[in-house]
């Protein structure tokens, strides 16, 4: 229940497609009911989209991002019409209030537009703002804790737009890191004990950009960007074997480059990419009351190089593996195997995404 449509948080029972529109590509996810399991990954698409078209999490150009999800709706052939998309969670302000226990519905909507236009650097004509009851205040019996989001509506109406292009309705706009924590709550729930007590650190290797999450008992404890991405391997092969784009980013996957490529490339990408994850965890010791992460998951399209997830094992001494947000699902007969263990940790957020439609 928000103020504006589509809700932050609410969740969709009908049929919903999970999409994530990030730097490179569009991601679209569809789970449904399972046979076997309570859930099934029906299909999914990564459909890359042409650059500059996003930038900064930006939709510089919503033609070109329309065409990529477009793409990806005719290999997905499904008849799902309604989504959940998400926002970059730098373009979504959020904040903890407490606001009095027991109030009509109404008279909180109220409030928290009272309360949203002390923290909002914008007219609040002009954003999105939802919230949710988060519970009992622990401070005061009074009290309810309530989460607020709000976000630029010319941001949100963007993405929306971009829905809109190739007939989908946006029911759900989320924030990715939050549609990403649910992907991982999941995959948190068939650890020993649902992995409570456990701290688990999640590096997201992007298309240029680590985002660095450490959980706990469902808390995020610790979060960073760092700037190490796909593209610097991209690059690399560009520069070094004067490539296209296409074609550094097609053989980065095939692996049919000359010799000397393992050795004078991709190890060395591999040592910065361990160093930084190492980094991080020294930063995250030095700045928090922690002393230990006991599981490391590593997410994202880039996290599949060969070798990056055994050298982060050995050098950090913490056993870490490639987060697969479907963990636990039925895969439908349609969905290449070998391929998805290659795009499933790319496919986090569009899942936690997906997910919305269950009450996981
Ligand atoms: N099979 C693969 N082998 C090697 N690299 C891959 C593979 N699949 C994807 N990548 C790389 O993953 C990167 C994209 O990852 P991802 O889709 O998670 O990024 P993004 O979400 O678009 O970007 P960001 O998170 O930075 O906004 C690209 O650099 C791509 O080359
Ligand atoms: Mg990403």
């Amino acid at each position: 229940m928000g103020l504006n449509f589509p809700d932050f948080f609410k969740r969709s029972s009908a049929g919903l497609l999970g999409i994530d529109i990030s730097a490179s590509s569009v991601k679209v996810v569809e789970l449904l009911p399972g046979q076997k399991t309570a859930i099934r990954l029906e299909r999914y698409a990564i459909e890359p989209i042409e650059r500059g078209a996003i930038n900064d999490g930006n939709v510089e150009n919503p033609e070109l991002v329309a065409a990529a999800l477009g793409r990806a709706m005719r290999r997905l052939g499904t008849r799902t019409r309604e989504v959940a998309l998400a926002m970059p969670a730098s373009a979504v302000i959020t904040k903890r209030i407490m606001l009095p226990a027991g109030l009509p519905e109404e008279d909180y909507e109220l409030q928290v537009e009272t309360e949203a236009s002390q923290y909002i650097p914008f007219a609040i004509e002009e954003v999105n703002l939802d919230f949710q009851i988060l519970g009992p205040s622990a401070i005061d019996a009074d009290e309810i804790d309530v989460l607020l989001a709000a976000s630029r509506k010319e941001k949100v109406e963007d993405r929306v737009a971009v829905a809109e292009m190739c007939g989908l309705r946006a029911v759900v706009v989320d924030i990715d890191s939050y549609a990403a924590r649910i992907a991982l709550e999941h995959v948190a729930s068939f650890l020993p004990n649902g992995g409570q007590g456990q701290i688990i650190a999640v590096f997201d290797i992007g298309q240029s950009v680590t985002t660095v999450s450490i959980i706990l008992n469902g808390a995020t404890i610790f979060e960073r960007e760092q700037i190490f991405g796909g593209q610097d391997l991209t690059q690399d092969l560009m520069r070094l074997y004067g490539l296209s784009p296409e074609e550094a980013e097609l053989k980065k996957r095939t692996g049919e480059l000359p010799e000397n490529y393992r050795v004078d490339v991709l190890e060395p990408y591999i040592e910065r990419g361990v160093t930084d994850i190492t980094r991080a965890l020294q930063f995250f010791f030095t700045s928090t009351p922690y002393s230990r992460v006991d599981r490391i998951y590593l997410a994202g399209g880039a996290c599949v190089v060969p070798g990056l997830c055994e050298g982060v094992s050995e050098r950090t001494q913490v056993p870490a593996e490639i987060l697969s947000p479907f963990q636990g699902m039925e895969i439908a007969d349609t969905v290449r195997e070998r391929q998805l263990r290659l795009d499933a940790p790319a496919l986090v957020t569009a899942c936690g995404l997906a997910l919305r439609r269950f009450d996981a």
